[in-house]
């Protein structure tokens, strides 16, 4: 079997080059290094991923090319059984700063990936996100505990499930081009017999994420916290994430690429079992770390979500797949990894 993986640097991606390398299947990344733009966390990622593959799987079949450039995807997708489509500018902040490349990256560079695929008839799986239900799910009113907000709404008890309104409200830029995106994935199914799969992912965590204050809060507080760098906290701190740790995510991308499922849209996360506070990841945290991470409070930021729990009920239903890595696991391992690789974070 042969896989295109876009954006196959990045964590997600990395994690499932690494997934089907070790299954033997020929593998081929197409990643422009745009993550490694800047000095952050997140620019040194692209390198140890790309590094730690070669490492551990020998030559790695790599494509340096844009997603936005139609001829370098229809090129890096020739004969491809599956795409994974995860390339994408990834942070709100800033598709607030430059819209037109959150845009082009994230809505065309989609559509260069679909027509890709219709011209060699592969299956595509494509990382779309919660943001796509934007402010909507602030209309659902939320009661506040000490620690934590929850949906007041009994409706909402399993989470919010694939049939949630996604208009008229605030998206961000970045919700938009997603949005557009997840759209268009659809529409291939319905007008080409596009075999694919749309996974809106609320917040995936894990090993070989490099967090920044941007994008990945999970690994960010992680990451600060064992380097004694302060955090922001915009918000009060107890706004509600369902967590779902990487090799979960990649075990439900497979169980829909071996199913005879033709097209599909899941909301996936770490569903209610699986949920965290920003508060309550400090005293995970502190727990494992001794550790109290330095934190101070700002205003919320344009289009955030108070609470996003994912139903993750249809993908457990028609993809036989539930979460096995419960958060105090999953922030265990997180630390332990970037303990291991403080270095990383420390060097200037
Ligand atoms: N991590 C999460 O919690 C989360 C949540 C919701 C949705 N998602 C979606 O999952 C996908 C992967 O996210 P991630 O956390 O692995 O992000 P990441 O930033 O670690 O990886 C993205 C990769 O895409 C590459 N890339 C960016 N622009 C490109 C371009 N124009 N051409 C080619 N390559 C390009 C980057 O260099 C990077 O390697 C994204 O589509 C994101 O929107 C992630």
């Amino acid at each position: 079997m042969r896989v295109l993986v876009t954006g196959g640097l990045g964590f997600i991606g990395s994690h499932i080059v690494e997934y089907y390398l070790k299954k033997g299947w020929r593998v081929t990344i197409l990643d422009n290094f745009y993550s490694n733009a800047g000095h952050s966390n997140k620019s040194k990622g692209v390198l140890y991923n790309l590094d730690h593959l070669r490492r551990n799987y020998g030559e790695i079949e790599l494509v340096n090319r844009d997603v936005r450039s139609f001829d370098s995807v229809k090129e890096a997708a020739k004969d491809a059984d599956f795409i994974f489509h995860t390339a994408a500018q990834v942070a709100v902040t800033t598709s607030l700063k430059d819209p037109r490349t959150d845009f082009e990256t994230n809505a065309l560079g989609t559509l260069n990936v679909l027509e890709a695929a219709r011209l060699n008839d592969s299956a595509v799986v494509f990382c779309s996100t919660n943001k796509v239900y934007g402010t909507n799910i602030n209309k659902i009113p939320v009661r506040e505990y000490e620690k934590r907000y929850a949906f007041a709404d009994e409706d909402y008890s399993n989470g919010i499930p694939e049939t949630f309104p996604i208009d008229a409200c605030w998206h961000s830029p970045y919700g938009c081009s997603k949005l557009a995106a997840d759209i268009y994935v659809q529409d291939y199914a319905h007008t080409y017999g596009l075999r694919s799969g749309v996974f809106r992912l609320s917040c995936v965590y894990g090993e070989r994420q490099f967090g920044v204050e941007d994008q990945g809060w999970l690994s960010w507080f992680v990451i600060a916290t064992l380097t004694n760098r302060p955090i922001t906290i915009y918000g009060d701190g107890k706004q509600v994430r369902d967590v779902l740790f990487v090799t979960d995510l990649i075990r439900a991308f497979d169980s829909f690429l071996a199913s005879n499922l033709k097209h599909e849209v899941f909301n996936l996360g770490g569903g209610p079992q699986n949920t965290l506070s920003l508060l309550e990841l400090f005293d995970f945290i502190e727990k494992v770390s001794g550790k109290r991470p330095r934190v101070s409070f700002a205003d919320w930021r344009p289009a955030d979500q108070k609470v996003y729990v994912s139903d993750i009920r249809k993908a457990e239903r028609l993809l036989g797949w539930r979460p096995n890595v419960n958060p105090s696991d999953g922030v265990s391992r997180i630390f332990r990894w970037t303990s291991n690789n403080i270095d990383l974070f420390t060097e200037s």
